[in-house]
């Protein structure tokens, strides 16, 4: 697979805010807030907290490990680190997982733009009830469809044009800025009188308030530390694809799992203190929060909002810095697939040759075409799209699109995110720790032997032993407790 023509991203800073800009995003500011509240608050942060330190950073590096000695998409890599055995059958377990994520990722990502619209009109300054607003919205599958649809567009261009020119610049404008505003909101948000239940809500754990949420905290706190991360489907296998060869793995890895998990506590610190500062009813907001489900972030936050000076720019400032966040996660999501696509499908098309000039017939010879970027772009996007329809459709009052009890939207979130991201970990710390020659996996970590090997037997532990019985045993305890 073209090893040696391989595009790389041109500069560590690149590196760093292109993996981050996939992990940092809607998982963090939305998905992070809306787990927490359902389930109770403070333990379940701690759970995901301990998910993110023994299980998901340690197969990031996996990832990274594998993506970048295997040099290709995450079928590819398979094929290339395993020659003549079956294991990229899993790499198209991870692109079927990207595929089914974009489809509720891109319905969330347009109504990050319906926000940013409503913030520059100023109609967001002139609503009292944010939760009337967000509920109509969901309940408008026109709105969302519109919006999901000029968010795959921008998408599918960014991506379209490759690696190095959309994917760096994109993230390496957006990472520090939206860090930035962050904070800033945090500052307000704790500053607001009552916010400090919040913040004890978030911080300080209370088996009381989690009774109801009971063993399922255990998958949800999982599967939000391997969403969050974008690990566990080969999406940082392929951006590893990319990396050249002195990149410190451990120290990336470690860099961008502490800028995710930052920005996820960010986001709560946001968004906690202010909804219990802001609200008229703080006695019952623990059970509010619990039914809060996805509305929370788009109902807390333009509150928080309103109570700053200048409300409508830093609104329109928030919810710009959202969108381009969502961007760099969406695009990392289509960049999975389209690498795939561009790689491994081929076409045979029929070439007429004459063979002698004097003869009447035609001798047809089959040629393999790869298929180009944007054409691969074209058609996954319609497929997206068409997935964020149905799932547009599942929000609102059309209870005919449901599965398994769950609206046709939360399903799928819950198969990739608590399913499929977790099973697709455990396949990839097995693979590394048990399957990938140890020389291979030293190399890596080692840069070829130019940096220090530090803790290698614990990290081979860990991938063999430690993650994918952990990993199976919060699974199994989440999902039948
Ligand atoms: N990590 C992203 C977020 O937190 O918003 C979502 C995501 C991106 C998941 C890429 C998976 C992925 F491959």
């Amino acid at each position: 697979m073209d090893q040696k023509v391989r595009v790389t991203f041109g500069t560590k800073l690149g590196i760093i805010a292109a993996t981050a800009g996939s992990a940092v995003g809607l998982g963090n500011i939305w998905r992070f807030p809306s787990q927490t509240a359902q389930d109770g608050g403070a333990i379940f942060v701690f759970v995901y907290l301990a998910c993110v330190a023994f299980f998901g950073m340690p197969i990031v590096l996996a990832e990274f490990i594998l993506g970048r000695a295997g040099k290709a998409n995450s079928a590819g890599t398979y094929r290339n680190l395993a020659p003549g055995k079956k294991f990229h059958y899993f790499g198209y377990f991870a692109i079927i997982a990207a595929f089914l994520i974009m489809g509720f990722y891109m319905v969330v990502s347009g109504w990050t733009m319906e926000y940013l619209a409503l913030s520059i009109t100023g109609e967001l300054g002139r609503t009292q009830d944010f939760a009337a607003l967000f509920d109509q919205l969901r309940n408008s599958p026109g709105t969302q469809i519109f919006w999901m649809v000029v968010f795959m567009i921008s998408t599918a261009g960014i991506v379209a044009f490759g690696v190095k020119k959309g994917i760096e610049l994109a993230s390496k404008l957006m990472m520090p800025l939206l860090l930035l505003v962050m904070i800033i909101l945090c500052i307000r948000a704790v500053t607001l009188p009552g916010a400090g239940e919040g913040l004890t809500y978030l911080f300080a754990p209370n088996p009381e308030n989690a009774r109801s949420a009971g063993a399922r905290i255990l998958t949800d706190a999982l599967g939000q530390s391997f969403f969050s991360l974008s690990v566990g489907m080969g999406c940082l296998m392929t951006y590893a694809s990319y990396f050249g060869k002195d990149v410190r793995l451990a120290k990336t890895a470690g860099t961008m799992a502490t800028l995710d998990t930052s920005v996820a506590l960010l986001s709560g610190v946001m968004i906690f203190p202010a909804a219990f500062a802001l609200t008229t009813d703080p006695g019952s907001m623990v059970e509010t929060l619990k039914t809060g489900g996805p509305g929370l972030v788009f109902i807390a936050i333009p509150q928080l909002l309103q109570s700053l000076p200048a409300a409508q720019l830093w609104s329109i400032f928030f919810f710009l810095l959202l969108v381009l966040a969502s961007l760099t996660s969406t695009i990392s999501l289509l960049e999975v697939i389209t690498a795939f696509v561009h790689e491994e499908v081929r076409v045979t098309l029929p070439k007429p040759i004459r063979l002698r000039k004097s003869s009447t017939e035609n001798t047809v010879l089959h040629q393999e075409y790869r298929i180009a970027r944007p054409f691969a772009v074209t058609v996954i996007s319609a497929g997206v799209i068409f997935l964020g329809v149905l799932c547009s459709y599942s929000l609102g009052a059309d209870t005919s699109l449901v599965i398994f009890g769950l609206n046709f939207f939360d399903f799928l979130d819950y198969i990739t995110a608590k399913l499929m991201m977790p099973i697709g970990g455990i396949f990839i710390s097995l693979f590394a720790g048990w399957y990938l020659d140890k020389k291979i996996l030293a190399a890596e970590l080692s840069n070829a032997g130019t940096i220090p090997l530090r803790f290698f037997k614990t990290y081979r532990f860990i991938l063999r032993f430690v993650a994918p019985v952990g990993i199976a045993v919060v699974l199994v305890c989440g999902l039948i407790g």
